[in-house]
């Protein structure tokens, strides 16, 4: 009778043993599967990136005279009859002398130059000039006045955490939390930025157009621009993680959505293990 019980116990010993080194080999499998699956995320991301610097890097004209003097020929025949011949200004359009090549990487690179006569405030549009012939046209401008212009470099190089904190505090007051915009007084409005390259979103803070501030490298250093840069890029380019946005309220509701969800499915859970044993 004990013989029996004990050889009884004796395998069942046997059989959770059993049990236990067959469940720690599949967590063994899934741990390799997703080790596997970030080898090749890597192998794939990596040379993409690398790829697009070095296209940046030829994007980068050998002759800065020449690159003035292609752009003094694209200002003269698409802005010269607003701007005037010598950028002075004129009845069309504000003297461009001083404004520095940043206003026209925003101007021109977010479409709103070439303007069509006759609007409030010059919409958004689909830019008329290549990257190249923009830095031409900007070259030009800068070489007659100066200006604030583009820093060097990747202009999204900064701390995302800062950016965001940084983009609450002064930007988020007219293009909202989420950067989707807003209406402003007298039919003018502060623009979604999800369209806006890193290029129009850091020289945007450079050049100030319309009612926006401007800010100088006094009230946001380099550093800090570059941050916020990296947040609009990152809220433009994130989309929406994680299916739908939820009206991005904010966390609160979001919080309470995701509280709801998960303890219904806890509670599910808990019921089907319950019901199983
Ligand atoms: C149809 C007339 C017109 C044409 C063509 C035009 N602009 Fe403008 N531009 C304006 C007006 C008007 C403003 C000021 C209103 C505004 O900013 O919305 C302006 C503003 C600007 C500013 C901002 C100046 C500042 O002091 O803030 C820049 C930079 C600029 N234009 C560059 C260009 C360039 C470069 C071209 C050619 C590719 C061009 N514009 C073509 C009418 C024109
Ligand atoms: C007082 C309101 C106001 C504040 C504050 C403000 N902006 Fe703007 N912003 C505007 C307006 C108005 C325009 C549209 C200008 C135009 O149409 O010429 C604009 C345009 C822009 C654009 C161009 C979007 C496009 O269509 O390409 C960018 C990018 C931008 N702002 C970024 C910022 C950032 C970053 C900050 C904070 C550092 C900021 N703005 C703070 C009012 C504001």
């Amino acid at each position: 009778m004990t013989t029996r019980r004990t050889s009884e116990q004796g395998t069942s010993v046997q059989k959770t043993a059993l049990r236990r080194r067959k469940r720690a080999s599949s967590y063994g499998v899934v741990l390799m599967a997703l080790a596997a699956l970030g080898a090749v995320y890597a192998v794939l991301l990596a040379p993409q990136s690398l790829a697009q610097e070095q296209e940046q890097e030829q994007q980068e004209p050998a002759n800065q005279s020449m690159q003035v003097e292609e752009g003094r020929q694209l200002y003269l025949n698409g802005c010269s009859t607003c701007h005037g011949l010598d950028l002075q200004g004129g009845a069309g359009g504000p003297s461009l002398i001083g404004v520095g090549a940043s206003a026209v990487v925003f101007q021109v690179e977010s479409g709103r130059m070439p303007l069509h006569a006759g609007v409030q405030q010059a919409p958004r549009k689909k830019p008329r000039y290549s990257i190249e012939e923009i830095d031409a046209l900007a070259a030009y401008i800068q070489a007659n006045g100066g200006g604030p212009q583009l820093p060097e470099g990747d202009l999204t190089d900064g701390d995302l955490q800062l950016g965001g904190a940084l983009f609450r505090t002064n930007c988020a007051s007219c293009h909202n939390f989420a950067g989707s915009g807003g209406a402003l007084t007298y039919g003018k409005y502060a623009p979604e930025l999800t369209p806006a390259s890193a290029r129009v979103v850091y020289s945007a803070m450079q050049h100030g157009p319309e009612s926006m501030p401007r800010y100088s490298d006094a009230q946001l250093t380099e550093e800090e621009k570059k941050a916020i840069t990296r947040y609009v890029r990152f809220l433009a380019e994130s989309g929406d993680v994680g299916g739908a946005d939820l009206g991005r309220y904010g966390p609160i509701s979001e919080g309470l959505v995701v509280w709801v969800v998960g303890i219904t499915a806890l509670v599910g859970l808990t019921l089907w293990i319950g019901a199983r044993s």
